[in-house]
């Protein structure tokens, strides 16, 4: 059977990129009756430095976002890493299965680490194993995830074979990415080769899920684009970054393909197709913003939803901890 996991960091708030590559993609999922583990990682987090009270406060809005886009706490698991000790266990046990050159060639570490690597913490280096764990606990079978994550999923895929061919077990399953759709890399609306991300220092550059009507259709108006018309097919986009990507953008949020949208705007400017892709991204994107509102006014009912979610995910994990103990050859006399 299929088990579908996937994680989401709280740091900052969520943008347009984390919707169409995850959150909206995440419900669809749970929508076809698929067994889904949702996690707020918030052992991810503290790889680089969180103010305690902001990262309860965004732990908080992320499980708010989560509901609002769709998930449903009953027929979804939605909680945070840290109330389930099986990620940060098995992830001590990946520390010693993965090899030091794997994560050394992670992109991820090298763009956040940047020139300071030797200032990084231990935990930012080791980010990829605590991100198998989360994945391998479950025994997951597909991780629905944007383009950026990929080469940390291959890193999931190594460990298991190593792990499986180390002990002489067929333990862990490899799992398979599922990168799908025609938003899996939303890019900056400043700059069509950069990917649209919350640590983007212009806020211009993005739509986060808490903007107004008024700051998406003004994003969206100054989006950079050039000063063709829209091609009338999607050969006609070679070159023209900008473009693909409000293409894209509007097929996401629209549930159509890419081909529909130039088969529909081909031929027209600009000004004819951001107006009509900052009034589709108010219509999906306010509702999801009036609704994190509404959740935020009780915290309490957020936290309750976030433990209830961590006793089921505990049931799950801790059997396959277990057996993973027993396989390492770990006693576990009580
Ligand atoms: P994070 O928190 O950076 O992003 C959460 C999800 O949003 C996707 N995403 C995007 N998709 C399309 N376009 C964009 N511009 C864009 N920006 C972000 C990401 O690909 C991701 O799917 N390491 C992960 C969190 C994680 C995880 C896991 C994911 C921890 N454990 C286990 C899957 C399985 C991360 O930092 O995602």
């Amino acid at each position: 059977a299929q088990r579908i996991f996937s994680g989401i960091q709280p740091s900052g708030g969520l943008t347009l990129g984390n919707y169409l590559g995850a959150l909206k993609r995440f419900a669809v999922a749970q929508d076809e009756g698929i067994e889904t583990v949702y996690c707020i990682v918030d052992l991810h987090a503290i790889t680089v430095w969180q103010d305690p009270a902001n990262l309860r406060h965004a732990t908080r809005e992320l499980a708010a976002g989560f509901i609002a886009s769709g998930i449903d706490p009953a027929r979804s698991i939605l909680f945070n890493q840290s109330q389930v000790p099986a990620h940060a266990e098995l992830a001590w046990i990946f520390n010693c299965v993965a090899r030091m050159g794997w994560l050394r060639r992670m992109t991820q570490f090298k763009d956040k680490a940047g020139k300071h690597a030797e200032e990084a913490s231990v935990g930012l280096f080791a980010y990829p194993n605590l991100m198998a764990a989360d994945i391998l606990a479950y025994h997951a079978t597909h991780v629905p995830v944007g383009e950026d994550q990929k080469q940390h999923l291959e890193l999931t895929r190594d460990i298991a074979i190593k792990f499986n061919h180390d002990y002489g077990v067929d333990f862990f399953p490899v799992v398979e990415p599922v990168i799908e759709g025609a938003a899996t890399r939303v890019m900056s609306l400043r700059d069509g080769t950069k990917k649209m991300s919350k640590s983007d220092p212009s806020d211009q550059s993005r739509i986060n899920l808490t903007d107004d009507a008024d700051a998406i259709a003004s994003k969206i108006r100054k989006a950079r684009t050039d000063p063709e018309p829209l091609p009338e097919t999607l050969e006609g986009l070679e070159g023209r970054a900008e473009a693909r990507n409000l293409i894209n953008i509007y097929a996401a949020l629209a549930d159509i393909a890419p081909e529909e949208v130039v088969a529909e705007f081909g031929g027209q400017g600009f000004g004819a197709f951001k107006p009509a892709l900052a009034d589709l991204a108010v219509s999906k994107l306010s509702p999801i913003s009036a609704e994190m509102g509404r959740l935020m006014q009780d915290v309490a009912e957020i936290d309750r939803i976030l433990g209830q979610g961590a006793e089921r995910a505990n049931a799950l994990a801790e059997p396959i901890l277990m057996q993973t103990r027993e396989i390492v050859g770990l006693i576990r006399s009580r």
